[in-house]
């Protein structure tokens, strides 16, 4: 149906992807995944989530924005995500388009 990838860094967990299948979209299965990444993370006693995604896709940006997620700016994002961000644009995406965010858990 779809997956969460994560990776534990800095004492946080960085969300690298999700995805839920087209045809199963809609369902709740996105909103389960980051759930249970949540609980996972709190569990671990991390300090906060964080990942990378579109500004102006309403099931990105605004849809982690409903979790708690914090759009970062740029005196916040640090290098870990900065870094990341650069990748991207690397990579293709475009860099205007993309931000960070970060869920706080302490
Ligand atoms: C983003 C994604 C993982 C969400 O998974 P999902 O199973 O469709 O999401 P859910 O059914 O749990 O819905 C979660 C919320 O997103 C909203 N949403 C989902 N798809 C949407 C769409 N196409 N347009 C607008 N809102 C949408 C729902 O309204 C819901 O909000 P609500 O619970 O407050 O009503 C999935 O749509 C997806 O894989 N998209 C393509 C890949 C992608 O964008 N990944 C994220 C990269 S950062």
């Amino acid at each position: 149906m779809g997956f969460l990838s994560a990776i534990e860094v800095d004492n946080e967990l960085h969300i690298q992807e999700i995805s839920v299948s087209q045809q199963f979209q809609g369902l709740g299965a996105g909103r389960k995944l980051l759930l249970t990444a949540l609980e996972h993370a709190r569990k671990r006693e991390l300090h906060g989530l964080t990942l990378t995604t579109f500004r102006d896709l309403p099931w990105n940006e605004l849809f982690y924005r409903r979790f708690g997620f914090e759009t970062l700016g740029p005196d916040e994002i640090g290098l870990r995500l900065t870094t990341v961000l650069n990748n991207e644009v690397n990579h293709g995406l475009p860099g205007e388009r993309r931000c960070a965010m970060r869920l706080k858990l302490r």
